[in-house]
């Protein structure tokens, strides 16, 4: 039988990178998805790629920032697929947006997605909670140099960025623990994953230029960058009873990066 067979799951950010490559993958695997996205556009290309797989999808704009439109989410999955089972809090921004838009996606879209959807995932009897956090929830982040400035002189408003984007991921790491250690009795698992960097849309601006490419896949001892594709098997296994008794943990998913 297929890991996720009679399984429901809501993924946040499914229309673009991780999210929509975890979608697919899970749809194979044999769960129904609903695929959210601020973008609702590319929510529905998610479910077009599906739905002519032969899977089952149903796509919504959701955006992870306001509570009650994640409280709508959760509703919607129920009501149009008939249950929720997974719950993968995976949309973010890279750090370009300033502090307040990325701790808001990053780390308060993360939270409404555990505060709202865990306490419901134990009144149901159970159920799993993935979190895409990074390596720069676990270490501070090293990115090339977008412009020949960069290198000399600090630029403030990429170093807000940045620093929200690593207080905001490490925040995830956090919130993994704590909402693991609160819901793990009543039958739901919580568990973080943290990419290495992955080709995915975020990370276009860094790859543009073949020196900034290069600086990238250095910081991976297996000399290559990440597939959304290898993140989505994981999203995948820790949703499946092959992982049922893991709980709380962050799984670096890097190539390596983090293992120096
Ligand atoms: N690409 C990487 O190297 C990498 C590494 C580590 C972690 N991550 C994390 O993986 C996750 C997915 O990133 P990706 O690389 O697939 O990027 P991506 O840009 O391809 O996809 C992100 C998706 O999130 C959506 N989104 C943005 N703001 C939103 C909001 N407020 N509400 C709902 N959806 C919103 C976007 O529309 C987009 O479809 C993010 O949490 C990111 O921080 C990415």
């Amino acid at each position: 039988m297929s890991k996720l067979e009679g399984k429901v799951a809501l993924i946040t950010g499914a229309g673009s990178g991780i999210g929509r490559a975890s979608a697919i993958h899970m749809a194979q695997a044999g769960a129904a998805v609903m695929c959210s996205d601020i973008d609702s556009q590319s929510a529905e290309g998610t479910v077009a790629l599906i739905s002519e797989a032969g899977g089952r999808a149903d796509g919504m704009g959701l955006d992870v920032t306001s509570a009650q439109e994640m409280r709508e989410a959760i509703k919607r999955t129920i009501s149009n697929l008939g249950d929720i089972n997974v719950l993968f809090n995976n949309a973010g921004v890279g750090g370009g947006f300033g502090w307040d838009q990325t701790i808001a996606v990053n780390l308060t879209g993360v939270f409404h997605g555990l505060s709202i959807g865990a306490p419901l995932l134990a009144e149901r009897g159970g159920g799993v909670i993935i979190n895409t956090a990074s390596i720069a929830g676990m270490i501070a982040l090293m990115t090339p140099p977008v412009d020949e400035d960069a290198e000399t002189e600090a630029d403030p408003d990429a170093e807000a960025g940045i620093g929200a984007y690593v207080a905001a991921k490490h925040g995830v790491v956090g919130l993994t623990k704590q909402f693991a250690v609160n819901y793990g009795g009543q039958g739901v698992r919580v568990n973080a994953i943290a990419p290495g960097f992955i080709v995915t849309p975020m990370t276009a601006e860094f790859r543009a230029e073949q020196a900034g490419e290069d600086f990238l896949i250095d910081l991976h001892p297996m000399g290559r960058l990440g597939q959304p594709e290898e993140i989505a098997s994981v999203a995948t296994f820790l949703a499946s009873s092959d992982a049922s008794f893991i709980n709380g943990i962050t799984l670096p998913v890097d190539g390596g990066y983090t293992a120096r």
